[in-house]
């Protein structure tokens, strides 16, 4: 699989998004993008129609969290979207993970990649231990999520990538790591606590990249894409 960079669209409303993506119109290759909950309860599935028109791969990003029955019918419905990898919460456990392959396979025999979210970065430890009365630690419950996605037929999950190595080492180098938390080595961190560059995300073992404000708060969000792209590559 060809390692790629994904632009998260974390935008308000279509229009920006369309906008943002207007200034990608001549090039030659349309960027992967990410759609997230915002974008999409926003807008609904039209602007997945419309950005998969504009021959854009895109990553729906609306990590399903239900039955096991429900996120297999649910699942069904953004497979016919002709999105490219979707997503859901690992701790929904093996059954749903199983329903929700079910449900993305396509009468052609194609069907989207499907990872999991294995902790969310703003659990803590605390919230764990007190909240959910979790006992084991952040790490030990990531490659526990992640080893049961790999059981259930998942293609990988989506971690720091400080993560990677770990996720592949319990689940196999096959074993997809797509991961946020990307910065360049000269901007500003935002609000994101553990990053990488991307060339760091590629020797850590990231099979995709997710970056957001990097690319779409740059003065020049081409140039910030096609650097990203070939620090990633390699
Ligand atoms: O702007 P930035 O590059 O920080 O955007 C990263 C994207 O990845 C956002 O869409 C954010 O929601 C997502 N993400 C993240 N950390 C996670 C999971 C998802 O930053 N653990």
């Amino acid at each position: 699989m060809e390692r790629e960079t994904i632009i998260a669209l974390d935008f308000a409303s279509g229009k920006e998004a369309l906008n943002f993506l207007d200034i990608f119109q001549d090039e030659e290759e349309k960027p992967f993008v990410k759609i997230g909950m915002e974008l999409f309860y926003a807008e609904g599935p039209e602007i997945v129609r419309e950005i998969k028109r504009r021959g854009h791969k895109i990553f729906l990003d609306l990590k399903l969290h239900d039955i096991p029955n429900t996120v297999g019918k649910t699942m069904k419905v953004l497979s016919d979207l002709d999105v490219d990898i979707v997503n859901l919460h690992a701790a929904g456990g093996r059954r749903m993970m199983e329903e929700a392959l079910k449900g993305l396979q396509r009468e052609d025999g194609s069907r989207p990649l499907l990872i999991a979210v294995t902790q969310l970065t703003s659990t803590s430890p605390e919230m764990l231990h007190e909240q959910l009365l979790i006992p084991a630690s952040i790490e030990e419950t990531i490659v526990s999520y992640a080893k049961n996605a790999r059981q259930s037929g998942l293609d990988g999950v989506v971690c720091s990538p400080l993560e990677s190595g770990m996720v592949k080492e319990a689940c196999g180098e096959d074993f997809l790591t797509v991961t946020p938390g990307v910065r360049f080595a000269d901007s500003s961190k935002d609000d994101q606590v553990r990053i990488t560059t991307p060339a760091k995300a590629r020797e850590l073992g990231s099979d995709f990249i997710v970056v957001g404000r990097p690319i779409t708060q740059s003065n020049d969000p081409v140039s910030a894409y096609k650097y990203c792209q070939s620090e990633f590559k390699g």
